[in-house]
């Protein structure tokens, strides 16, 4: 059975789906690979280190996507799509509720789609969870960005001149890129604090060293699996008063929240943003689902009332080394799981299969996607 790595064509995206180390574990496992010349080397593996560990390289993307089983980081591009076999499989981090048209294509070329980020967030498919390996690097980056951007120190520091106090920071969310957010910071040496919807998460903020701040709901807010639902509009309202506080008295503000797992919840408005002290950083980590900050420019930097708001998408691909190698082991993770006489099965009485399957044999199997899917064509 052949796997097809293809170079990622989205604007700005340094990732890559397999590195070597990954590829020789599936040469072992039975499988011939195939990448795509050049598809390596924007994360720092160029295309002698593949040769090396015994794979083929091909400058056709053609006939790379022609492969039994096709790795990518992205959603494939309509042309990729149509380069595709009937009866294929791609395997990525498809974000189906976010890439309708992708599904809607993958469907009509009856490929089988799965999605790493559909996968249930239990133990065992915990080594296979991309959403967990980008969120833990955007976290940390997000952290970073706000330190470098920001005016003061983020530690203490004693020094000849006199005392420096630490900067204060305020984390919205605090699910994995939150955690890494509040960790990355406090090793920094700020003074952290954070909240979030879900009471559970109390503990793990403390857990990281920040202090946990938030108000008790009336209806709880978690939608199962571990993501959150909206809020009531009595407890909405509640929630906005205690972030204004927070924000006003923070130096550094990082958002994370998403409404299960997908979309961002407006949560910074522009009023907190003018009540924010000048020379304020807000980092918007949520950017890549709409952004939680009503003045959040989408991929950019903007200054608004003296502080300013970082709004980066796919955070991820600028560390793309860590970002490639940690993705790949969720796909060779995935792959193995699978493996039964050097080929890929598919078993969709699994309880991770039938999580990641989007689509399969001409229909969309996933629910929430099928009803979105459905919602769009009206
Ligand atoms: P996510 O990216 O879906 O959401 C981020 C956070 O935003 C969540 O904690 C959510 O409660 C919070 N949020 C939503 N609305 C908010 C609001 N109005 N104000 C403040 N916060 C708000 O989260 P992620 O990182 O994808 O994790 C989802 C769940 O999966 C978590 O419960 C996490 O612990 C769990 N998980 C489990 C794993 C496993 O067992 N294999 C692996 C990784 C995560």
């Amino acid at each position: 059975m052949r796997i097809g790595v293809p170079k990622e064509t989205t604007a700005g995206e340094r990732r890559v789906a397999l590195v070597p180390e990954s590829g020789k574990k599936l040469i072992q496992a039975g499988y011939q690979i195939l990448v795509e010349a050049g598809a390596g080397a924007p994360a720092g593996f160029p295309d002698a280190s593949y040769s090396e560990a015994g794979i083929t390289l091909d400058t056709d993307a053609a006939a790379v996507l022609g492969s039994d089983l096709v790795l990518k980081v992205n959603p494939p591009e309509s042309s990729e799509i149509a380069a595709m076999a009937a009866g294929s499989i791609y395997l990525g981090s498809l974000m189906p509720l976010r890439n309708l048209a992708a599904v809607r294509a993958l469907a009509a070329r009856r490929v089988t789609a799965f999605s790493t980020d559909a996968i249930p967030r239990t133990t065992r498919a915990q080594a296979m969870d991309t959403l967990s390996s980008m969120a833990n690097i955007a976290g940390y980056k997000g952290a970073l960005l706000a330190a470098a951007e920001l005016g003061k120190y983020f530690p203490m520091l004693m020094t000849a001149a006199g005392m420096v106090p630490p900067a204060r920071v305020f984390v919205i969310g605090a699910a994995v890129a939150g955690l890494q957010a509040i960790a990355t910071a406090r090793r920094l040496g700020a003074n952290v604090f954070a909240t979030d919807v879900r009471p559970e998460v109390k503990e793990q903020i403390e857990s990281v060293g920040a202090k946990y701040v938030g108000i008790e709901l009336k209806e709880a807010a978690s939608a199962g699996g571990g993501y959150a639902k909206e809020l009531t509009e009595e407890d909405r309202a509640r929630q906005l008063e205690l972030l204004a506080a927070q924000c006003a008295q923070s130096d550094v503000v990082i958002t994370t929240a998403l409404i299960g797992g997908v979309f961002a919840p407006r949560l910074v408005s522009a009023d907190m943003v003018r009540s924010m002290r000048p020379g304020a950083v807000i980092v918007d980590l949520a950017a890549d689902g709409g952004g939680n900050c009503e003045l959040s420019r989408l991929g950019d930097t903007v200054t608004v009332h003296g502080v300013t708001i970082l709004a980066p998408l796919n955070l991820p691909s600028t560390m793309p080394l860590h970002a490639s190698v940690l993705f790949s082991r969720n796909l060779t993770a995935f792959v193995q799981a699978f493996t039964k006489d050097k080929a890929f099965q598919l078993d969709f009485t699994d309880d991770i299969q039938q999580g990641a399957a989007i689509t399969h044999d001409g229909e969309v199997k996933h629910v929430r996607t099928r009803d979105a899917l459905q919602k769009d064509e009206t």
